[in-house]
């Protein structure tokens, strides 16, 4: 599976749904996350984040990230149509610690 990490925290460009054959986004407050059950592994979404935020779970370091994204596609809605960026993400596009400060 591909998991949303840190840097989408504040950004939420949302390009990542447009492209994604399956639907398997889900929206919270701040940020988005892949549902790992329902994601087919075709890495179309990785390039297509301007905030580099998207990750296969194959790379080293994920594993907060991945149960994240699990955790929390079971309790966001769905969405499946790019919205407008949040109004602060080129500001917080590239901040580190977001978990800590932001995550909703
Ligand atoms: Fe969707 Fe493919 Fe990205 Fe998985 S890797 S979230 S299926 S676009
Ligand atoms: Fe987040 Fe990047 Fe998608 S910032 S909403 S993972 S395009």
């Amino acid at each position: 599976t591909y998991v949303v990490t840190d840097n989408c925290i504040k950004c939420k460009y949302t390009d990542c749904v447009e492209v994604c054959p399956v639907d398997c986004f889900y929206e919270g407050e701040n940020m988005l996350v892949i549902h790992p059950d329902e994601c087919i592994d075709c890495g179309v979404c990785e390039p297509e984040c301007p905030a580099d935020a998207i990750r296969p779970d194959t790379e080293p370091g994920l594993d907060q990230w991945l149960q994240l994204n699990a955790e929390y596609a079971d309790k966001w809605p769905n969405l499946t149509v790019k919205k407008d960026a949040l109004p602060e993400a080129e500001e917080f596009d590239g901040q580190t610690g977001k978990l800590e400060k932001y995550f909703s």
